[in-house]
């Protein structure tokens, strides 16, 4: 075997101790509730989607915009799955690797409900996209977890910038569950939302407890992080479709305008700058009294 293949062969440190003293009895509580509200998106009853009066430019649109929403939950599957191993090898205690644990399953959950939305929604025009059609599509969703960008961060410092992303695309998902004209896709969106506050919650916990231990160093650091994300990929058509190039802003815009016209559980591109806007401007009100400070992002708060 040659030296640089033994180099890819991970290394698995020492379990022990494998700690089952709770420490966060708040985070406990999460977990608590997340097994008291667990659901299954297989038991929403998609009919009504499938019997509504759509033409096929819209179901198609449906289908997209519901695919994509289906890639973004599944991206925060593989960065959860590194947060559990962390969690694993820095001996977090049970609550910690529970949440994780259950934060995975969570969205892989989201996930599975936004694809059978863009199914029910496809019907016999269109499909669930396990690829994107668009080139776009495909180089961008990929940098949507950058582990190498989470290794700069600690444990907690990391967990904390992540649920401001989740409190972000909670404000957009309001939105779309307003939006949303069908049963199936209301009920879908209400579920996800009531996970994602959870979610939530959880960074507030973290922040409360671990902000304070961190060094100015840090704090800089995770306010610019939270800059160059959602510069580099969320508003490049994940949350927004600003930052897309020209011919595929138009495209991605022209449909996702299209779902949500029809009330398909979308936002109109034209509202979704001040919804991120307001979302940010929140953001930085609760991280501020930590001393974190989010850079300026052009994009939403003017050149
Ligand atoms: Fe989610
Ligand atoms: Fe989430």
């Amino acid at each position: 075997m040659q030296p640089s293949l033994l180099e890819d062969i991970a290394q698995i440190p020492n379990p022990y101790p494998i700690v089952a003293q709770t420490q966060y009895p708040d985070i406990w509580g999460l977990c608590e509730q997340a097994r008291a509200l667990a659901w299954d998106p297989a038991a929403i009853d998609f009919s009504d989607l499938a019997a509504a009066d759509l033409p096929p430019e819209v179901r198609a649109a449906g289908a997209e915009w519901w695919s994509l929403r289906a890639w973004m939950e599944h991206g925060a599957t593989p960065y959860g799955a590194e947060r559990l191993r962390d969690a694993i090898y820095s001996h977090q205690p049970f609550e910690v690797k529970q949440h994780i644990t259950n934060f995975i399953a969570e969205e892989l959950r989201h996930h599975e409900a936004s694809f059978r939305i863009a199914r029910a929604i496809g019907g016999a025009s269109a499909d669930y996209q396990a690829t994107p059609r668009a080139d776009y599509f495909q180089a961008i969703i990929p940098r949507f977890h950058d582990e190498r960008e989470e290794r700069q961060m600690s444990f907690f410092g990391g967990l904390a910038v992540n649920t401001l992303f989740e409190q972000l695309s909670g404000e957009l998902l309001q939105a779309r569950y307003e939006n949303a004209q069908f049963p199936s896709i209301r009920e879908a969106c209400r579920l996800i939302l009531r996970d994602e506050a959870r979610h939530v919650q959880f960074g507030r916990l973290i922040m409360r407890r671990f902000f304070g231990e961190l060094g100015d160093q840090e704090k800089e650091m995770l306010g610019a992080k939270v800059s160059k994300k959602l510069r580099g990929s969320l508003l490049n058509g994940v949350y927004a479709v600003v930052n897309l190039p020209d011919d595929e802003r138009k495209r991605s815009g022209h449909n996702r305008a299209l779902a949500a016209q029809w009330g398909l559980g979308a936002t109109h591109p034209d509202e979704e700058i001040a919804i991120i806007r307001r979302g940010v401007n929140h953001i930085r009100a609760d991280v501020e009294p930590w001393g974190v400070s989010i850079p300026p992002i052009p994009e939403i708060d003017g050149a």
